[in-house]
């Protein structure tokens, strides 16, 4: 985000480029809280969690003994990480929300296991983060070349490094964080960039019980209510508001019908909030939410029709014994 732009970098092995600021960057956190908070219900897209507190909240969540995606992605991808590297070949790996990029190493050491790793490209709204883990993995892989892309990826965006095959990630079921529309819309920046013989791994959490899946958003810890209050805290730095995250609920449901989980930060009592920067009063009635994240839930059949709908097919999909989370390889229809 802006206080993190503009610092500098002393690795010729990482290029950061920030795409957030230029001239006509949908990035507009001013416009989408002005939409956002103006809107019946209200909601804010989720990019906006992701200061450098809010990424490093979202890594306690994955190791909360109830969010099972992360470790149980892991397991999966240490399986087979030898099979998509002998069937790909790639000699780049680009990342789409690549955050502290810990998983992604199982993959970039069977690349280099296979004496194929030259470049990693990472596309991410964090600076932050992405920086951080830019600096972790040059020090793992001496021969690596790095590209950060600090960017929103609900824009089609170039994908670095176009004279190497490609595996494209989208790991952490990421792409559930999307509303349906989007996903598939996303879906279509990287098919139309892709080669026939690029693909893409994407990561997807599986339908299940409720209570597995609320519990996972509901963690005991309480890390989730913090990393989902940040927001507030966010937007009361970035936009000079005068939130009180004390007097909002973390809330956090699965919607069966529509296989997502919502969360919501829900007023206590009734409150007005200014909101300086915009010139604007919120009013909150006693109980009124704040739609702060979906996060849908997939089987196969929906990711079927999902890579479709955005120009690829799937090519190999794996899960867990227990169906809990699956990885889905695409290739360009
Ligand atoms: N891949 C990691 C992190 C997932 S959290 C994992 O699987 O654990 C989601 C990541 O996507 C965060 O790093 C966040 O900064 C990034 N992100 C969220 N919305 C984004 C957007 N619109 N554009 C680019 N990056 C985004
Ligand atoms: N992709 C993750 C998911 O939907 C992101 C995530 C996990 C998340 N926990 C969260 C996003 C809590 C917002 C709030 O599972």
């Amino acid at each position: 985000m802006s206080d993190e732009a503009n610092t500098e970098n002393h690795d010729a092995r990482i290029v950061i480029r920030n795409l957030l600021h230029l001239e006509g960057s949908p990035y507009e956190l001013a416009e989408d809280a002005r939409r956002g908070l103006t809107s019946s219900p209200k909601w804010m897209p989720p990019k906006y969690f992701y200061d450098a507190r809010g990424s490093e909240l979202f890594e306690r969540i994955t190791a909360q003994p109830e969010y099972y995606q992360t470790s149980t992605e892991l397991e999966i991808l240490q399986r087979i990480a030898p099979l998509i590297v002998d069937r790909v070949r790639p000699t780049a790996l680009i990342e789409f929300g690549s955050g502290s990029a810990s998983k992604t190493r199982v993959l970039l050491d069977e690349m280099r296991r296979a004496g194929q790793l030259g470049a990693y490209g990472m596309l991410d709204v964090s600076e932050a983060a992405s920086r951080a883990a830019a600096v972790a993995l040059v020090a793992t892989y001496p021969r690596l070349e790095v590209e950060c892309v600090i960017a929103d990826f609900e824009q089609p965006q170039p994908l670095p490094f176009p004279g190497r095959r490609r595996l494209l990630a989208f790991l952490g079921s990421t792409i559930g964080n999307f509303e349906v529309e989007a996903a598939q819309a996303f879906l279509r920046g990287p098919a139309e960039r892709m080669r026939d013989d690029d693909a893409f791994l994407i990561g997807f959490d599986l339908v299940k019980d409720r209570e597995t899946i609320e519990r996972a958003y509901n963690d005991a810890a309480g890390v989730t209510e913090a990393f989902n209050r940040n927001l507030l805290m966010v937007l009361n730095r970035e936009l000079g508001a005068d939130f009180d995250p004390s007097a909002f609920d973390h809330k956090a449901f699965y919607n069966e019908s529509a296989s997502r989980i919502e969360m919501h930060l829900v007023a206590k009592r009734a409150q007005s909030v200014r909101v300086t920067d915009l010139d604007m009063t919120v009013e909150f009635a006693p109980g009124e939410t704040l739609r702060t994240e979906l996060s849908h839930k997939y089987t196969r059949r929906s990711v079927e029709a999902l890579l479709e709908a955005g120009n690829l097919a799937l090519d190999m999909w794996e899960t867990d014994p227990d169906q809990k989370f699956a990885l889905g390889l695409a290739r360009r229809r």
